[in-house]
């Protein structure tokens, strides 16, 4: 081990050592069994300090009780050693490196199904490149994945990237360009926009009432009732279809369903079912990623589809007829938005998801650029938080506030981080780090899906 400097001044979460060797900020150094990081350097006319912040032992369950001495030598942390007690794993999702090393940074993907995951920074800082990164790592695994992309940027997940860039910096993160054009299915509504997608269409038998009431939002008192006696009378069949709703609702003695009959028919109009749907079973199968791409669909449209195939999810992952999944959600304060802050069909399933999802193999990555304007519920069930640089500081109060470990040193961190470099913290982690995300093997579509 290295020796590089000697305490100087201590308390049971921190200490100041002096050092004569080069120690930059965010280095971890070791005393005893003790990590901890460098998050400050100053240099006086008596030598150079370094801060440092405890961060734990390998037996996590002990915590220095009283100070170091002074005088107490201070090492440099071997990567193994901080590994093991920052909580990385060998194995898992490669997601890049501690920044300015060689220490790769791996994930469990069994986290990240059973914990649901949050990537939050302002527009352009890398959220979409890192689900990337981490949605490669998933297909690598065959483990099923459904992204909910309203720009259709996932779909270059297909073809390697060979921007000469990054290629460039491709061999000091061990990695090879390379597409998966087999694994990744491309779902859409609105074919005529994107015409390499599967034309995407929901299953219309037997609808809950639930399923209902979200395709009518607008619907008042008087008409959920008519719709409820409807629905009723449908369901008295084995098999209904929505045209049985709307007999029912043609049926009922109200004046009231004149309102609600239109509003049915325009739903109808809009052919997001039909008998030849695609089966679920089709869109979360081992060794595939699917892609949602909702390009050119109207945002209203968007909602009620992104509700309905969540609800689908949900549901057959509590029977056990879908194996589990990880769903991307971007752009997610439009789904699943903050009170005050506009309605969304789907907020309602992705709140369930977020807070059951966990028990039945349905794990969220909630990706936005607005963490204030997304739903506080959804972002507190989140355990793994990846944070890219944020400037907006009701943003960042939010971040702040709903990740664990963080405080207002990191917001100023939060600011400052270049692009592609993030800061992980939560679950499997004992303190956040900094994590220069690896370069994609596939073709970041970020930019191509704006066109
Ligand atoms: N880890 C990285 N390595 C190299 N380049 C990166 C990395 N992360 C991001 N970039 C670059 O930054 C650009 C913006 O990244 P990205 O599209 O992921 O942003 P975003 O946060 O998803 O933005 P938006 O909110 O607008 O969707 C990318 O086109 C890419 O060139
Ligand atoms: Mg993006």
């Amino acid at each position: 081990m290295e020796e590089i400097g000697e305490i100087r001044e201590s308390s049971t979460s921190s200490f100041v050592f002096r050092t004569e060797k080069e120690v930059r900020k965010h280095d971890y150094v070791r005393v005893d069994d003790i990590l901890a990081q460098i998050w400050e350097i100053k240099h006086h006319s008596g030598g150079t300090f370094a801060y440092a912040t405890i961060i734990g032992s390998t037996d996590r369950r002990y915590m220095p009780r009283s100070p170091f001495k002074v005088g107490t030598k201070v090492y440099r942390a071997e990567p193994e050693f901080a590994k093991k007690v920052l909580g990385i794993g060998n194995e898992g999702i490669y997601i890049g490196v501690i920044k300015d090393s060689t220490v790769r940074v791996h994930l469990s993907p069994d986290v990240l199904i059973q914990k649901h995951l949050c990537v939050l920074a302002k527009s352009g800082s890398g959220k979409s490149y890192t689900v990337g990164v981490i949605v490669e790592e998933f297909i690598k695994r065959e483990l099923p994945v459904v992204i909910i992309d309203p720009h259709g940027e996932y779909t270059s997940l297909r073809r390697p990237n060979l921007d000469k860039q990054e290629m460039a910096t491709m061999k000091r993160f061990g990695i090879k360009p390379k597409g998966y054009t087999k694994q990744v299915y491309e779902f859409s509504p609105v074919c005529s926009r994107n015409r390499e997608a599967i034309p995407l269409y929901l299953d219309e038998t037997n609808l809950s009432f639930q399923d209902l009431l979200n395709l009518l939002p607008n619907a008042t008192p008087l008409q959920k009732g008519i719709l409820y006696e409807a629905f009723k009378k449908a369901r008295e069949k084995k098999i209904y279809m929505l045209k049985d709703i709307v007999e029912g609702i043609k049926e009922a003695k109200s004046n009231a369903k004149w309102h609600l009959l239109p509003q049915i028919e325009q739903i109808i109009s809009m052919q997001l079912f039909s008998t030849s749907y695609t089966p679920l079973k089709e869109m979360v199968k081992k060794g595939r990623c699917s892609i949602i791409n909702l390009r050119g669909v109207p945002p209203y449209i968007q909602e009620i589809l992104v509700a309905l195939l969540l609800n689908k999810i949900f549901e057959e992952r509590k029977n056990g007829s879908i194996p589990p999944v990880l769903v991307v959600i971007e752009e997610a304060h439009r789904y699943a938005p903050e009170r005050g802050q506009g309605k969304s069909f789907a907020g309602e399933i992705i709140r369930t998801i977020a807070s059951e999802g966990r028990k039945f193999g349905v794990g969220l990555a909630i990706v936005s650029q607005r963490a204030a304007r997304v739903d506080k519920n959804v972002l507190s069930q989140c355990n793994t938080h990846i944070i890219l640089k944020t400037t907006n500081p009701n943003d960042l109060k939010a971040i702040v506030a709903s990740v664990e470990g963080l405080d207002a040193k990191a917001a100023e961190e939060i600011q400052m981080l270049p692009v592609g470099v993030a800061i992980i913290a939560g679950l499997p982690l004992a303190a956040p780090i900094f994590v220069e995300i690896r370069p994609r093997e596939t073709m970041h579509g970020g930019r191509l899906g704006r066109i």
